[in-house]
């Protein structure tokens, strides 16, 4: 490997889905103060997916603009991270390879561990690029978080996709070795096969996530890793946004750095301003949390030219069960040419939100196993739909 090859995330985009329930909508009908929603965990309202919609369209949706931009051809891997996978054999990412019309000189997979995968992905990703830095790979993240009606997990859904084109000489994130790791085998978080929603521990999860943060730290620190003090931002997993300022301050605490108030909301505060309004995306979610520190790029410095043109940015990748990472990249001066900053925001604003009756109608939704034809209403505005299941096949259409 040449010493002076960079690699990392060259384009970034995501998609989330055709509704959204405000938390004020939930917290009416289960009769929660609004406070535990907006300050307890820090978000407003949850992206909600159309019946004809699922975390294919959505990927393709995050990812049609990046082949846009930068066509298909030295694209030879797709490498799809997801937790609420559609099949238990086919590759979520073939069905997006063919909404895309990739190239069929290219390898698909899919990924899990929770809401670790796309971190996995996006490092099996880069070792294809140091091996034959021509090739690019497109990584997508796309999940639709579902707990049980009338749970405390409720106020925790929501949905989104990420697509990363990562490369050699990226225009956005050069990714740093090292990386610290950690493995545990805990049952905070888990779906059995026949299942649609997530069991969960909460409290268990909170602190089995922050017993991650302390261990890949460790990890990262043994490595030769960055100090604290180094990192203009950290982006972390949130399965809610409040989780980014807990995780903060247990890192600061553990690496005996102060963990005054200014110092965490300098650290996260830019990172959250999507995943607040989206909800959790699982797998999704930290690189929802790039995404919005980026878009913000020049509220970043006071103004200051640059933004973080050449600052390190932290990323805890968190999934339950579990698996975690941390590691470094360094933001490519100029990065702010290539952002998709206006999409992104027409992404969220475009939502419909949804009455609490009809959000629970579509939560309650599910197709039958019985091998029929079963189309699905045309709901979604977005560029690609599930159009039916039929002899227990997916059908998807470009709209
Ligand atoms: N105003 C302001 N804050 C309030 C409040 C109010 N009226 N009422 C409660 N809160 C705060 C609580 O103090 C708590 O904050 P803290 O954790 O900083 O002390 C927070 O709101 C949540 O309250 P809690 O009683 O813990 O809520 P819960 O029992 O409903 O559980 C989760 C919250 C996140 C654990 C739950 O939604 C869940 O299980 N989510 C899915 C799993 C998950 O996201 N895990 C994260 C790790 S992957």
């Amino acid at each position: 490997m040449s010493s002076d090859l960079t690699t990392g995330i060259h384009d970034l985009s995501f998609a989330t889905g055709e509704y959204v329930l405000p938390h004020t909508a939930l917290a009416a009908y289960n009769g929660t103060d609004i406070g535990k929603y907006h300050t307890g965990i820090g978000q407003r309202s949850m992206s909600v997916p159309a019946a004809d919609e699922d975390i294919v369209t959505m990927a393709a949706a995050a990812a049609a603009p990046i082949v846009a931009r930068h066509g298909a051809e030295r694209i030879r891997t797709v490498v799809f991270a997801t937790e609420s996978s559609v099949d238990q054999a086919k590759s979520a990412g073939v069905y997006v390879h063919s909404l895309l019309q990739l190239p069929s000189a290219c390898r698909v997979v899919e990924l899990k561990q929770a809401c670790y995968a796309a971190t996995a992905a996006l490092q099996l990703a880069i070792g294809l690029v140091r091996r034959d830095p021509s090739q690019q790979v497109l990584v997508i993240a796309s999940d639709v978080s579902k707990y049980d009606l009338d749970s405390p997990g409720e106020a925790t859904q929501g949905a989104a996709a990420v697509a990363m084109l990562i490369g050699a000489d990226p225009a956005l994130v050069r990714i740093e070795e090292p990386s610290g790791l950690f493995t545990a085998d805990v049952m905070d978080f888990w779906r059995p096969n026949y299942r649609e929603t997530a069991l969960v521990d909460g409290q268990q999860s909170i602190a089995a996530y922050l017993q991650a943060v302390e261990g890949t730290w460790k990890d990262y620190a043994e490595q030769g890793g960055r100090p604290p003090q180094e990192f203009a931002a950290f982006c972390y997993h949130q399965p809610f946004t409040k989780m980014a300022y807990k995780a903060h301050r247990h890192l600061l605490n553990y690496c005996g750095q102060a963990t005054d108030e200014d110092a965490v909301e300098r650290a996260v505060k830019h990172t959250t301003a999507y995943n607040s309004v989206i909800g959790n995306s699982y797998t999704a979610s930290v690189y929802l949390a790039l995404a919005a520190l980026l878009d913000q790029a020049g509220d970043q410095t006071g103004g200051q030219d640059g933004g973080l043109d050449g600052r390190s940015v932290g990323f805890l990748s968190y999934g339950s069960g579990s698996v975690a990472e941390f590691f470094a990249g360094t933001v490519v001066p100029g990065y702010r040419r290539h952002l998709r900053t206006a999409a992104h925001r027409a992404a969220i604003d475009r939502r419909t939100p949804l009455t609490y009756a009809e959000y629970r109608e579509l939560h309650q939704r599910s197709f039958p196993a019985d091998g029929g034809d079963h189309p699905t209403p045309a709901q979604t505005t977005g560029p690609f739909r599930l159009a039916a299941l039929r002899g227990h096949k997916r059908l998807y259409d470009t709209r």
